[in-house]
């Protein structure tokens, strides 16, 4: 069983999970979450923003966005973004896709460094170090504006700046993404007066990517934005439908619920590269944060292959039957490399000469898939068209419906995540805060 997509950017195939359902996945389930949320009459209603944020971002400010982006590209050497969980995750997911996971060595500058996602020392003190003698923006980024671990990393970073360039050019170099009205940050931004992008009030952080929290890195990136939001938009069409045949989001949803209902409680995500290992950390932020709540959710965990089939193989193959697997693809990396020949073949590879790697790939996982389905492990297959922004928009848009239409048909807001605060006020009261 297919979906069957307009332009197809997204396709979903779950002809490896349904021999494994004891009924017909429940896609008048998975319709009736849709439309509950498209009429905004669910849980967490006064979160939906990023359902039509694909058309109906605000212009002015993503003009505004772009010249900004412009202007770190023609001035910076090192654009150092600082945010943490959903304000941080998607920025440097579509970054590492779309550019290199190690875009700071591969990629034309700006280099790029990701800060203030932990409370580490020797990660803060190597970015000062790799920064040094650079031009630096940072862009730092937090909704609430209070959130410990980016706000620490930005008050070094703003002393840095403040020397090495003074008050004056510090203010041109700091780029505050947050809310319109409310937090420390946005009070700090506009006494010092920093040019600030606003992160709406009805976007929650795991929703944000295409929103200021992800598109002013991606952009300062050299990634096109315009196409990635062209993406979503396109998959967005295809998201209003009630058919899960037209519609893959639902198809998806509808299938990982059924899986988890007959006790398959793990999902892992397989990918293929480790350009997409930060797609599956923000994936696994979308699915575990909108879902693990109340005792219930399907735990989302992620594999790079083929390198975790040689530490993860074994148990995904052969341990306790509770998994689920999608294996996210790129249908046309764009990418070629053959195999040479070798005169003496010491090495036994010559049967594989002249073979491209991507087919060599195409058998390894055709391989992996068949054995974790005779293992006992039902697998989806989610394909991109390309390694390109459309697609990757396309993604985005596809996975964060699939996840809310999947967090109501579990019966829970997929938009809050009260369990989040629990550690922080333990720290928080060990700290001594006032
Ligand atoms: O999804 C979420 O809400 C969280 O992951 C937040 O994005 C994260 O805690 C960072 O919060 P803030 O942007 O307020 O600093």
């Amino acid at each position: 069983m297919e979906s069957n997509t307009k332009e197809k950017l997204i396709s979903v195939n779950v002809s490896g999970a349904l021999p494994f359902l004891e009924k017909e996945p429940d896609f008048k389930a998975a319709a009736k979450a849709l439309k509950t949320l498209r009429e905004g009459n669910g849980a967490g209603n006064d979160f939906l923003g990023w359902l039509k944020l694909p058309f109906s971002y605000d212009k002015v400010e993503y003009a505004r966005l772009r010249v900004c982006a412009d202007r770190i590209r023609k001035d910076a050497d090192a654009l150092v973004v600082i945010g943490i969980g959903g304000s941080y995750l998607g920025a440097r997911a579509a970054i590492e896709f779309l550019r290199s996971p190690r875009h700071s060595e591969a990629c034309p500058a700006p280099k790029i460094y990701f800060l203030g996602n932990g409370i580490d020392a020797s990660d803060v003190l190597q970015v000062l170090e790799l920064v040094k003698g650079k031009s630096v923006y940072v862009n730092v980024v937090s909704k609430s504006g209070t959130t410990l671990e980016p706000a620490l990393a930005f008050r070094i970073f703003k002393e840095l700046l403040e020397k090495e360039y003074g008050k004056e050019g510090a203010r041109k170099r700091i780029i505050c993404t947050t809310d319109k009205a409310r937090g420390a940050l946005k009070s700090l931004a506009d006494a010092e007066g920093y040019e600030c992008f606003t992160v709406p009030d009805d976007i929650g952080g795991r929703y944000s990517v295409l929103s200021p929290v992800g598109l002013l890195p991606i952009a300062a990136a050299g990634i096109d934005t315009d196409e990635l939001l062209k993406g979503a938009a396109e998959q967005a069409e295809l998201g209003e439908s009630e058919d899960p045949q037209a519609n893959p989001s639902l198809l998806y949803a509808a299938v990982r619920q059924a899986l988890y209902r007959q006790g398959k409680k793990v999902e892992i995500l397989s990918c293929p590269s480790e350009s997409l290992r930060f797609i599956s950390e923000w994936w696994k932020q979308l699915y575990g944060e909108s879902e693990g709540k109340q005792g219930l959710g399907i735990f989302p965990a992620s594999c790079v292959f083929t390198a975790d089939l040689h530490s993860m193989g074994q148990y995904i193959q052969d341990g306790e039957r509770m998994l689920q697997e999608t294996f996210l693809a790129v249908k046309d990396s764009g990418v070629k490399l053959a195999v040479p020949s070798s005169a003496e073949n010491a090495d036994g590879l010559n049967y594989l000469t002249g073979m491209d790697y991507a087919d060599i790939y195409a058998c390894a996982k055709e391989g992996v898939k068949q054995a974790h389905i005779k293992g006992g492990v039902p697998c989806t297959e989610i394909e991109m068209a390309a390694k390109d922004e459309r697609s990757l928009g396309a993604l985005i848009y596809f996975f964060e419906l699939a996840c809310a239409v999947s967090g109501y048909m579990e019966g829970v807001n997929p938009f809050d995540q009260p369990g989040v605060e629990e550690y922080k006020k333990n720290m928080f009261a060990l700290l001594k805060k006032a």
